[in-house]
């Protein structure tokens, strides 16, 4: 192609382009313009051309440019003038359409509060199964044979077919009662020092009504070492009542009874509802209760392979339902089972996190 074909094919193509949008717009300045445009690649080839040609194809070369100049102002003028297809026009008065989202369940919530409390003083999370046998559940753990807890009415038992044979049924399975199952595993299964808390569900034979049910959680703290105190005991039950209930929460000591640990105690804590001046949650006491504990039993130790003699160790019970109660003051256990959006509705993650 010689020059003057060139300079027509270019001409041609500036007149034909129909860019609209501004990137389209760019790309033509770009293509015709810019350093390694067409028009410049022709400009550049002007040197070439003979000194007595140069005034005529000088002309000619400048009109080139011209053009494309004028164009892409043209096209550029008219990229910002064509409005941009944004759709159907939106009436920003209307009441938006709000998405449904899902949202924690309250006890999923305060079970994670009371992790990350026992966390932050070095103890890890364990867990054992809800299908559990009576030596985990009862009997490693100093229940007698004849333990009312170990009868029918308060226990669901469950079999297990070990053969197809009717007679080989597997009889000492039951649903656990408690988590204190876990730390006999846990005990059985390692070395102490041993720290460790074991969140799950438990199961009781128990009529379903506002204030009990079959279901429910607990929560289970277990510390094993050289020396292990009662006053360590009350100590980290104050740091866990102070956390998840505030400073000003005060707790309390009644002696009690569990077959696992020697001494028992009830745990109370000032009533978080009414600050301790009376109110009809602590039944005008002040007082709530809220876990079971003691040092567990040297009997326990070493049912669990741990020598009594060398170590101790403290233990503490707490029902997940109960410190979510006083928390949100749910008042009756049924809701926590009944998935009604409008009860899991107003629990959300973070608005009680501490
Ligand atoms: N397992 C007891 C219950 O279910 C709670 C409990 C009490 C756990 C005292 C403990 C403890 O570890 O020391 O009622």
């Amino acid at each position: 192609m010689n020059l003057k074909e060139r300079i027509e094919a270019v001409e041609a193509e500036i007149a034909a382009s129909d860019a609209t949008s501004p990137e389209a717009v760019e790309a033509f300045r770009v293509g015709m313009l810019g350093r390694n445009g067409k028009v410049t690649a022709l400009l550049d080839a002007f040197k070439e051309v003979p000194a007595e040609e140069k005034r005529a194809w000088g002309q000619r070369l400048n009109q080139l440019k011209n053009a494309a100049r004028v164009r892409w102002e043209e096209l550029k003028a008219q990229a910002e003038t064509t409005p941009v297809d944004k759709g159907p026009e939106v009436d920003l008065t209307r009441p938006a359409l709000t998405e449904h989202t899902g949202s924690l369940h309250p006890i999923s919530i305060v079970r994670q509060r009371i992790v990350d409390v026992f966390a932050r003083i070095g103890y890890t999370v364990s867990q054992g199964p809800e299908v559990e046998d009576e030596h985990h559940n009862f009997g490693a753990l100093n229940f007698p044979p004849d333990h009312p807890a170990r009868d029918m009415q308060d226990t669901f038992f469950v079999q297990e077919l070990v053969s197809a044979n009717e007679e080989q049924k597997r009889q000492d399975l039951a649903l656990r009662t408690h988590t204190s199952s876990v730390q006999v595993r846990v005990m059985e299964g390692g070395t102490p020092p041993i720290r460790t808390i074991s969140p799950g569900r438990v199961y009781r034979n128990e009529a379903i009504s506002a204030r009990a049910h079959c279901m429910f959680h607990q929560v289970e703290g277990l510390y094993v070492d050289k020396g292990v105190s009662f006053a360590e005991l009350k100590g980290t039950l104050d740091y866990f009542a102070k956390s998840i209930f505030g400073p000003e929460v005060k707790i309390r000591l009644r002696p009690s009874y569990f077959p696992f640990t020697e001494p028992s105690a009830e745990v109370d804590m000032s009533c978080t509802i009414c600050g301790g001046s009376g109110c009809a949650v602590c039944k005008h006491s002040g007082w709530v209760e809220i876990m079971g504990c003691g040092m567990v039993d040297p009997a326990v130790l070493t049912n669990c392979g741990i020598d009594p003699e060398v170590y101790s160790g403290f233990a503490f019970g707490m029902g997940v339902e109960r410190v979510a109660q006083l928390i949100y003051r749910v008042p009756d256990l049924r809701l926590y089972w009944e998935n009604d959006v409008r009860f899991l509705d107003q629990f959300t993650d973070g608005a009680f996190r501490g």
